[in-house]
Formats: structure tokens, C-alpha cells, sequence
């Protein structure tokens, strides 16, 4: 794999930060449970993002699923998500036996469309949560969908997996709705090798989150538990990686940012070549650049092209509901997030990558329209 070049992969600060928080971790032997780069974690991103509180979770999985579980979500109760994204999104709906309905996207955003969600009220007027996603890095069109989820006296919940350092009107992505989650998989932005987040301004329902992640034990001696409880804290090792990490975030979405910007200005003018949507509200981290393909290449065609020449890239996630698990569930919306995942294709986003990796990016997906 030596000079694979890949979608997103981890991507350590030339600094060093990681390796220092990490060390402290095991120069005073807090490599777990808890400690204080978990503490710190916590609040330097509930600080960046502009969060009161803040629980540092194993996944951003693991973050929906409390986050669900704090919005009150049980056995039956219908929760509202977008069917153009990853499978852990709703994955956790079904964890809390709630039953997920499928929302379309929008082209402007290629997220949850506002008027598709209007219309899932009407068909469903008692809901008890809605998840918006971020998708890519782009923000959903926040003002819209709060509008209509307070209208509705409904709890949001922000799958802000992909979207740390992405800000909409000014304001960050996560921090819109009652809870925000966030996600530090290999693949993201910043990454901790894997964990989560959760973030909150309400306190109290944070302290609840984490007591539930450390298996619910009860104030007491012994192990005493009044409620089901999960094993989802992250580590101290880990939490110090993510310390590091949040540090050169500013740098990884300059960097998402010249990548994107590189692509659009070589592939922008090809036919059929439709990049995603900017809006001036939005300030995407620009995780993963990817495009529309309207003419003759398909996205199949750039996928095996680069795939040849060991570089990886990916089609745009596959809706959820026409996914063989979920397709079982209601599904509001007419085909647009189907025709996203027919036409869309995610390039190399990777920070590491050199202007000559972009360059011969470029040169083999434009040899396409050579054909
Ligand atoms: C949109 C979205 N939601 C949720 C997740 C889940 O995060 P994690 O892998 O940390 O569980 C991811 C990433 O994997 C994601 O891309």
C-alpha cells in the first residue's frame, strides 16, 4: 500500500502534540480509565465549538446513541432522519427500538431537505426526534429545518460526524439543535484512531451521558446500578491524540479547502462536472471533495481509472432506504438523494497529499473526457 493514495487517512501534526499528551498519559500512568486529557478534551471542544458541555464518547456511534437516549427515544417512537447518509446514523434508532423514517436531501445542500421534512410531519405529527446530518463537511440549511423542528416542539439531534470545523452562519455545526455529535474514526478530519463526542448546553443531560457510558453505577461502594448502562467512555491515551489533533484542525480544513479548491479549478469546467454545493451561508471543512457526473463518464468509470493507479476514491454514501436492512421503513421525499448516489463521486481528499498526487489525480480523471 506504500504510495497509496487515499480518501481521507490519519494525519498526526508534524509538532508532535499527540505524542506529548499521550506521553503524560503514561508518565503518571493515566492511560485509563478517565483522566485528564479526557477532562481537558472535552472542554477544549465544547470551547471550540462554542458548547456548554461536552462527553467524550468509543464512536460518534456511541454519541447518537446516547444522544437518542437522552431525547427520551424508546420502543416505538418514530425518529426522523436523513436517508443520504452512513449507516451509523440510524443504526442507533434501532438500537432504541425506535423505528427511523427516511427523509430526502435537497441539491442545495445534499442534505436533509426542508420541504421533504415539512411533509414527514404531516404524515407523522407525533415524532420524537430528528436527526440532521452534515454531510461531507457541508452544513444543512440550519435556519429552515429549526424552523420547522420547533414548530414541531421536537428534538434535534446534529450528526456532526463529518463536519467539525464547518460553520454556518458563523455559528458551528453540532451546536443548532439539543445535542451534537461528532466523530474521530481514521477517516475524519481529525481523528483519534476512533471516539466520539457528544455536545450539549444542556448540562445535566451531559452528566446523564456520561453516567450511562461508564456502565450507570450508582454513587455507592459496592457496584450498585439503577439503570441499563453501555461501556462507551473514551480512554485517556485516546482523548490525548485528540488534544494534539485539535490543534492543527485549522490547518487540515485549509488544507480540505486548497484540495477542493485545486479540484474544482482543473475539473469544474469538464461536461457534465458539477461539484458540491456552496452556499454563502455555509463554511464547509471541505472533508471530502466530490462532484455530480451528468454527462457520458460515469462515476464507475473515475473509481476504476484511479483505482488502477492505487488511489482510492468512493460513490456518495447509498441512501438508507434502499439499503436491504432499512428499506423496510417509510421513506419521504422523491429521488434526489438516489440520484446523488447514481451520480456522485468522492475524490482523494487526503491531507497529505502533494500538489503532485492532486496534479495526477486531475490528469487521470480528465483523460476520462479524452476518450
Ligand atoms: C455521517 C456519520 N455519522 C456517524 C458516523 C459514526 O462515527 P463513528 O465511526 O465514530 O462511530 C460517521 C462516521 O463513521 C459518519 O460519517
Amino acid at each position: 500500500m506504500g504510495d497509496r493514495i487515499f480518501l481521507s487517512s490519519p494525519h498526526m501534526s508534524d509538532e508532535g502534540y499527540e505524542m506529548k499528551y499521550v506521553k503524560e498519559a503514561f508518565d503518571t500512568n493515566w492511560i485509563a480509565p478517565l483522566g485528564e486529557n479526557v477532562n481537558q478534551f472535552e472542554k477544549e471542544l465544547a470551547a471550540m465549538v462554542g458548547s456548554k458541555s461536552a462527553a467524550a464518547l468509543s464512536s460518534g456511534t456511541a454519541a447518537i446513541h446516547l444522544a437518542l437516549k437522552a431525547a427520551g427515544v424508546g420502543e416505538g417512537d418514530i425518529v426522523f432522519c436523513p436517508t443520504l447518509t452512513f449507516s451509523a446514523t440510524a443504526n442507533p434508532i434501532i438500537y432504541q427500538n425506535a423505528i427511523p423514517v427516511f427523509i430526502d436531501s435537497d441539491y442545495e445542500t445534499w442534505n436533509m431537505c426542508p420541504k421533504a421534512l415539512e411533509e414527514a410531519f404531516e404524515k407523522y405529527p407525533n415524532v420524537k426526534a430528528v436527526i440532521v446530518v452534515h454531510l461531507y463537511g457541508l452544513s444543512a440549511d440550519m435556519d429552515k429545518i429549526m424552523e420547522i423542528c420547533k414548530k414541531h416542539n421536537v428534538v434535534v439531534i446534529e450528526d456532526a460526524a463529518e463536519s467539525l470545523g464547518t460553520y454556518y452562519k458563523g455559528k458551528h455545526t453540532g451546536t443548532f439543535g439539543d445535542y451534537g455529535i461528532f466523530s474521530f474514526n481514521g477517516n475524519k478530519i481529525i481523528t483519534t484512531s476512533g471516539g466520539g463526542m457528544l455536545v450539549s448546553n444542556n448540562e445535566e443531560k451531559v452528566a446523564k451521558v456520561r453516567f450511562w457510558a461508564t456502565q450507570s453505577r450508582d454513587q455507592a461502594r459496592h457496584y450498585q446500578h439503577s439503570e441499563l448502562g453501555f461501556n462507551y467512555r473514551m480512554s485517556n491515551v485516546v482523548a490525548g491524540i485528540g488534544r494534539g489533533q485539535l490543534k492543527v484542525l485549522d490547518q487540515r480544513v485549509e488544507k480540505k479547502n486548497y484540495i477542493y479548491e485545486f479540484y474544482k479549478r482543473q475539473l469544474g469546467g469538464l461536461d457534465g462536472v458539477e461539484f458540491m454545493p456552496s452556499n454563502e451561508w455555509n463554511e464547509p471543512n471541505y472533508w471530502l471533495s466530490s462532484m455530480i457526473l451528468t454527462g457520458n463518464v460515469r462515476p464507475i468509470d473515475i473509481m476504476e481509472a484511479l483505482e488502477k493507479e492505487n488511489i482510492e476514491s468512493r460513490p456518495i454514501w447509498k441512501p438508507m432506504h434502499k439499503q436491504p436492512f432499512f428499506e423496510k421503513y417509510d421513506f419521504v421525499g422523491t429521488d434526489v438523494s438516489e440520484k446523488l448516489f447514481d451520480k456522485g463521486v468522492c475524490l482523494p481528499s487526503d491531507t497529505k497529499m502533494t500538489d503532485g498526487d492532486l496534479e495526477r489525480v486531475v490528469e487521470i480523471v480528465k483523460g476520462l473526457w479524452l476518450k
